[in-house]
């Protein structure tokens, strides 16, 4: 059910980590981490999984990794940013979980990412590669339940809004069954 988990979505260095860390704490729910799952499960980090096997091979143990993590509840999802690119991904996480994007503007996310050498696909130029990814993806997050900027925000007030966004959803949801 989708009030079983809450699942942040969102470009890298919006914040889903942070957020996600805040929001388990809040909840007393499960911290996920699909990317950390993914180097668990195959022993790698993610830059060598990019080198050694490429990019097609790291999104689909992704996906299958965010299909195990949507069957169990009380969870909170912090995904990788291209985990929503392929659109069973972002079935099993609607279907789910309380989907939450969050976005921040382009500068804001090349001062949270500039100096992380752990995201291939930011490696050599991280400016032009923002970017150019920020403008491919524009509208791929917009499937989400709710979407919130957190380029200048609080982050323990978001993690609020998330919770009481996440309670009125329920609320209307269950007026619409009855
Ligand atoms: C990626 C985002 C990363 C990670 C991988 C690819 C992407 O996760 O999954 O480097 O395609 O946007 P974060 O969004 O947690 O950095």
């Amino acid at each position: 059910m989708k009030s079983d988990n809450i699942v942040l979505v969102g470009f890298m260095g919006t914040g889903k980590s942070t957020i996600a860390k805040l929001l388990a704490k809040q909840l007393a729910w499960t911290l996920v981490d699909t990317d950390d799952l993914v180097e668990q499960k195959q022993g790698r980090t993610i830059s060598e999984l990019f080198q050694t096997r490429g990019e097609s091979y790291f999104r689909k143990v992704e996906s299958d990794v965010l299909r195990e993590v949507m069957a169990e509840k009380r969870q909170i999802v912090a995904t990788g940013g291209g985990s929503v690119l392929l659109p069973e991904n972002r079935r099993y996480m609607l279907d789910n979980g309380f989907v939450v994007a969050l976005t921040a503007d382009e500068d804001t996310i090349i001062r949270r990412v500039r100096h992380d050498k752990s995201r291939p696909l930011l490696q050599g130029g991280v400016e032009e590669k923002v970017g150019k990814l920020l403008a491919e993806r524009k509208h791929v997050y917009n499937f989400a339940d709710i979407s919130m900027d957190t380029s200048f925000s609080n982050f323990d007030e978001m993690v609020q809004q998330i919770m009481d966004a996440r309670v009125q959803w329920i609320q209307d949801a269950n007026v619409h069954d009855s």
